[in-house]
Parts: structure tokens; C-alpha cells; sequence
């Protein structure tokens, strides 16, 4: 588990947007397709509503450019795009080159698929950037799921939706944002979540709940040791989006209320790469940091990838 050397060049958040699809389907609107109910999926998953329809290259710019916006910098001066997406609109070039041109970056770019822990793989590689040298860099976090779902199936159609969340990093003089982080993959379970090339996804999503919850909870735990901090300690827990069950049993688990946990997923569904940065920059009336708070962002997804970060909000 690495810890995070005390002389290390910090950086923090300066600026965020969000994006999501442009058609709002309920779960009455699935349930005239498809065998199930709105009182099944709200009991089951906490899932109201999601936004679908968009590119991952256009919800990425519109969250970016927001992003830019808020910190008021001019995009020649990033020096990097991660953009976390499992969903690229094309298989060559990367989807970050044209959100890179469109965003009017003169900066290198390139993509992170670590399906929906990518938004948190992304922030790590940014803050190591920066730690290289780097001033500024745009991380965002887009999946447009409904392109690779099997709308036929309920077992995944009532879960996934489409969506974007982005934050400028800036180097800062002081420690920076960044106190403990973990990331981890367990390709092992490759075939409990996958989607061929072309294909949709398929999911045994009995075996994804079983293990959410133990790697959420063990990556949680890895990056509050390093951070140096305990669970009562943090103020804001922001889990990925998949299912209200899963957030619980995981907070529950380690001991978080459920009063400090963002939750979004009622409104977006499960967004992978975006629901992460949905959660804690998106105005859904859900938990929010405030100056000073510790915050601790953790997520899993398919293979079987973990990632967390715990944050001091608005550190120099
Ligand atoms: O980002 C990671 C992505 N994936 C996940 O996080 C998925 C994690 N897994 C889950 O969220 C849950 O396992 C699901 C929401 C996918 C399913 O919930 P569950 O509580 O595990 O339901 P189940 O599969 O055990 O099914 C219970 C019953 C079954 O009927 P019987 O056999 O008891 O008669 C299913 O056939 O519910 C039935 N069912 C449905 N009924 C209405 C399954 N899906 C549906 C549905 N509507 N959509």
C-alpha cells in the first residue's frame, strides 16, 4: 500500500462540471418493454430515473468545459486530459484526442478504462502528474452505457444509464488535497462483468453485489491507513453509483451513517467512469463537502477493479 511522501508536490480541485444523457427514462418508460416494475427496481436498486443519449465525446465537453469555466483558466494552459471512459466512441483514436481538440487543449491526452473505478484511476495518475511537474491537469470521467446495453435484458437495462463529471486540478504550494489513495484489479473475475467488443454487457449480478461490497470496503480501508485517518474522521463518503444496497451494506461496514454518503443514484442510475464525480460535483441534493472536510471517494467496477482517495476538500 503506498503512502504519499511528505514532500510531494500537491494539487486540488479548482473548478468541476457535470453532463448527463439528454432523455430522462424512467422506470415506468422500462416497464412497458420489459417484465419488471418501478417497486422492484426502486426496492431492489434505489434507481428512480436515468439520463441516457449523448457521445462520450460530447458529455465529456460539456462537463469539461464547465470545468474550465469554474476555474477560469484559459485551456491552453492544461497540461494533461485523462479522461475515464469504458465507453469510447471509437476504438482508435482514444475519445480524449477529440475531446482535447474540441476543448481547445494543446496538451497530451489519453484515456483510462478502469470501467466504474475510472474516474478515481484518473485523479491518482492526475495527481502524479503533477507531482512531475505538471500545473494543471482536466480529469473527466464519461460512460454513455445505453450504447452497450442490452435493452432486452433487465437485469442490466434497469441499472445503466449515461453520463459525465469533470474537475480541474491545479498545483498548489502546500500538501495539496490528495492524503491517501488505492487502487487495486482482480482480473481473475474477468467474467462475472464484461462486454465483447461490439457487444453488450453481461453481468452476474449476484456475484458483482457479493464482491462490491468486500473490495469497496477493503480499498476504503487501504486509503484511510495511508491517509493516516479513521473512518469517524471523514465528513462525505462518495461511493460509486450501482446500487443503493451496495452503498449501504458497504458504509454500514465501515461504519459510516448514511447522513455523510452522496447518493445520486436514484436520479442517474449507474453511470460507471461519470457516477463518482456525479455524486460529488453534481446538484442532485446530495451530500456535499465543505472547506476543510475529509472526504473519501471509493468505487469498483468490472475487473474487478477498485480504486479510493481520501481528500482534505480545499486544501492548499
Ligand atoms: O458497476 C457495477 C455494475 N453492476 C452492479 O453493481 C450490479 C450488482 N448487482 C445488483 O445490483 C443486483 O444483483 C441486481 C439489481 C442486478 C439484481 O438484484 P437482486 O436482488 O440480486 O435480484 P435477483 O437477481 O436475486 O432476482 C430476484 C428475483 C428473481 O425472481 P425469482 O427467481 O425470485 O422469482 C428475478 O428473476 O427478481 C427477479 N428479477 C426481476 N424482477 C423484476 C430480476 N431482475 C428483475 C427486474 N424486474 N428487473
Amino acid at each position: 500500500m503506498p503512502t504519499i511522501p511528505s514532500n510531494v508536490r500537491g494539487a486540488r480541485f479548482t473548478g468541476w462540471g457535470v453532463a448527463l444523457g439528454e432523455k430522462i427514462v424512467t422506470n415506468d418508460d422500462l416497464a412497458l418493454t420489459m417484465e419488471t416494475s418501478d417497486e422492484w427496481i426502486r426496492e431492489r436498486t434505489g434507481i428512480h430515473r436515468r439520463h441516457i443519449g449523448g457521445s462520450t465525446a460530447a458529455m465529456s465537453i460539456e462537463s469539461g468545459s464547465a470545468a474550465l469555466a469554474m476555474a477560469g483558466i484559459d485551456p491552453a494552459s492544461i497540461d494533461a486530459l485523462v479522461l475515464a471512459t469504458t465507453t469510447p466512441d471509437r476504438a482508435v483514436p482514444a475519445t480524449s484526442a477529440t475531446v482535447q481538440n474540441a476543448l481547445g487543449l494543446r496538451c497530451g491526452a489519453f484515456d483510462v478504462n478502469a470501467a466504474c473505478s475510472g474516474f478515481v484511476y484518473g485523479l491518482i495518475n492526475a495527481h502524479g502528474l503533477i507531482a512531475l511537474g505538471a500545473e494543471r491537469v482536466l480529469v473527466i470521467g464519461t460512460d454513455s452505457l445505453s450504447r452497450v446495453t442490452d435493452w432486452t435484458d433487465r437485469n442490466t437495462a434497469i441499472l445503466f444509464a449515461d453520463g459525465s463529471g469533470a474537475a480541474v486540478l491545479e498545483s498548489t504550494s502546500g500538501h495539496g488535497q490528495l492524503l491517501g489513495w488505492d487502487l487495486d484489479a482482480d482480473g481473475s473475475a474477468e467474467e462475472i462483468l464484461f462486454a465483447e467488443i461490439g457487444g453488450f454487457i453481461r453481468m452476474d449480478g449476484k456475484e458483482v453485489f457479493r464482491r462490491a461490497v468486500r473490495i469497496m470496503v477493503d480499498s476504503a480501508q487501504k486509503s484511510m491507513k495511508a491517509a493516516g485517518i479513521t473512518a469517524d474522521q471523514l465528513s462525505v463518503v462518495v461511493p460509486h453509483q450501482a446500487n443503493i444496497r451496495i452503498i449501504t451494506s458497504a458504509c454500514d461496514k465501515l461504519g459510516v451513517p448514511m447522513e455523510k454518503v452522496s447518493v445520486v443514484v436514484h436520479e442517474t442510475g449507474n453511470t460507471s467512469s461519470a457516477s463518482i464525480p456525479l455524486a460529488l460535483f453534481g446538484d442532485f441534493g446530495q451530500v456535499r463537502p465543505k472547506e476543510g472536510d475529509l472526504v473519501l471517494l471509493v468505487g469498483f467496477g468490472a475487473g474487478m477493479t477498485a480504486a479510493s482517495a481520501v481528500l482534505q476538500w480545499g486544501a492548499q
